[in-house]
């Protein structure tokens, strides 16, 4: 089931998320409709907080559509364990914040420590878009958002715009 996306700005969207204790049905439900979410979108990414849910849960494909089969990845009580000194630069977006894009330096690959939807604890070395996109995710999770890099006018210049898309939806 798909559930509506937070726009910034939101106090939801700023929270630090619990983590998780077990992986209930529940919780496994709430992973496939983040999922279902971000296809839809679509997206390549999607945290519980930009559903409002502030857990400590995020879902990813980042594979391409035309050259890769799909790979959707649920992780719970997601951690960077390293990061590489080489960085990469990606142009990002955000489903919380639409339409706006800016680049973004992080460390090019990140190994990641996950709880899976069946409870068992994961780690894998990303790296590009991938390694992008799960440091991005997991931000989320400490409520910072890819316009926190940027310098303070470019982002209060974007989050003014998404104040102006909130009251047109609103008024909508
Ligand atoms: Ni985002």
């Amino acid at each position: 089931m798909k559930r509506p996306i937070l726009i910034h700005p939101d106090p939801r969207l700023k929270k630090v998320c619990d983590p998780v204790s077990d992986i209930s049905d529940d919780l496994r439900k709430l992973a496939d409709d983040m999922l279902a979410t971000m296809y839809d979108a679509p997206g390549i990414g999607l945290a519980a907080p930009q559903i409002g849910v502030l857990d400590r849960l995020i879902v990813l494909d980042c594979a391409k559509e035309e050259t890769e089969k799909p790979r959707p990845l649920v992780m719970f009580n997601p951690e960077v364990l390293a990061a590489s000194e080489e960085t990469n630069v990606y142009e990002e977006g955000c489903l919380s914040i639409p339409d706006q894009y800016a680049e973004v330096t992080r460390p090019k690959v990140v190994d990641v420590q996950w709880i899976d939807q069946n409870g068992n604890l994961q780690t894998e070395t990303f790296d590009g878009l991938w390694a992008t996109c799960v440091q991005h995710e997991i931000d989320h999770l400490n409520g910072k958002l890819f316009i926190d890099y940027l310098k303070p006018l470019k982002r209060q210049m974007i989050t003014r715009k998404m104040q102006k898309l909130k009251r047109e939806r609103a008024r909508a």
